[in-house]
């Protein structure tokens, strides 16, 4: 059994799987440079189809003149709690391997590795990385002129954790850690069984 708050896990796991939450509480303390690169380090270490690798990270800083174009994208509800982040990141497949130029089928597979493996890094941290579906991805493709070899995956905020009794109380309601379905609804020996 591990445990983190409200999470339980009956079968021993890492607890830096179970700690890590998508928070939306951000300080307004800066990362270094070298912190932010150290989650990108951590990404660029996850496996991936014929090491393929087709991960890539667009990145943008609060206050620095790239920012808009990645804040403004947003959601209003991304917006809301995003004005605070440190860093977002645009995260992109390429969808083709470099080997050969064929299509690469596992792609979004592989790069959701390296989100994760970014995620996590940033929880042994004490940082926040709290991925986003959530802002128009046909807007951000286009005006970071993105070519249709490259899928827009996702959007990650990045920072340090700030105070959750500051954030409106609609959002600071959310900041329960969530659980998960049951193994016995994820799994199956030998059949498919799913709806
Ligand atoms: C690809 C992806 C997209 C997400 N999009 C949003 C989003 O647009 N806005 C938001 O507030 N949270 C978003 N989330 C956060 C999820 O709601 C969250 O990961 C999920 O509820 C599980 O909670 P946990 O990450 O704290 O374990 C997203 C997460 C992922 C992985």
């Amino acid at each position: 059994m591990t445990t983190f708050l409200n999470r339980q896990s009956p079968f021993p796991i890492q607890p830096l799987l179970l700690s890590r939450v998508s928070s939306r509480a951000f300080s307004t303390e800066r990362l270094t440079e070298d912190e932010l690169m150290q989650l990108f380090e951590a990404a660029r270490w996850a496996p991936s189809s014929y090491n393929n690798q087709p991960w890539r990270f667009i990145y943008a800083r609060r206050g620095e003149k790239e920012w808009d174009v990645f804040f403004n994208v947003l959601i209003d509800f991304n917006k809301s709690w995003c004005q605070m982040a440190d860093t977002l990141v645009l995260v992109v497949s390429r969808n083709l391997f470099e080997h050969n130029n064929q299509p690469a089928p596992t792609a979004q597979f592989d790069t959701g590795a390296a989100w994760m493996s970014l995620a996590l890094e940033a929880n042994a941290k004490k940082l926040v990385a709290h991925a986003m579906q959530g802002f128009d991805y046909a807007a951000i493709k286009a005006n970071l002129q993105i070519p249709d070899t490259f899928t827009v995956e996702a959007m990650i905020a990045i920072g340090k954790p700030g105070d959750k009794a500051a954030l409106p109380p609609e959002i600071r309601e959310k900041e329960v850690p969530s659980l998960r379905k049951p193994l016995s609804q994820i799994i199956s020996k030998g059949k498919f069984i799913f709806t």
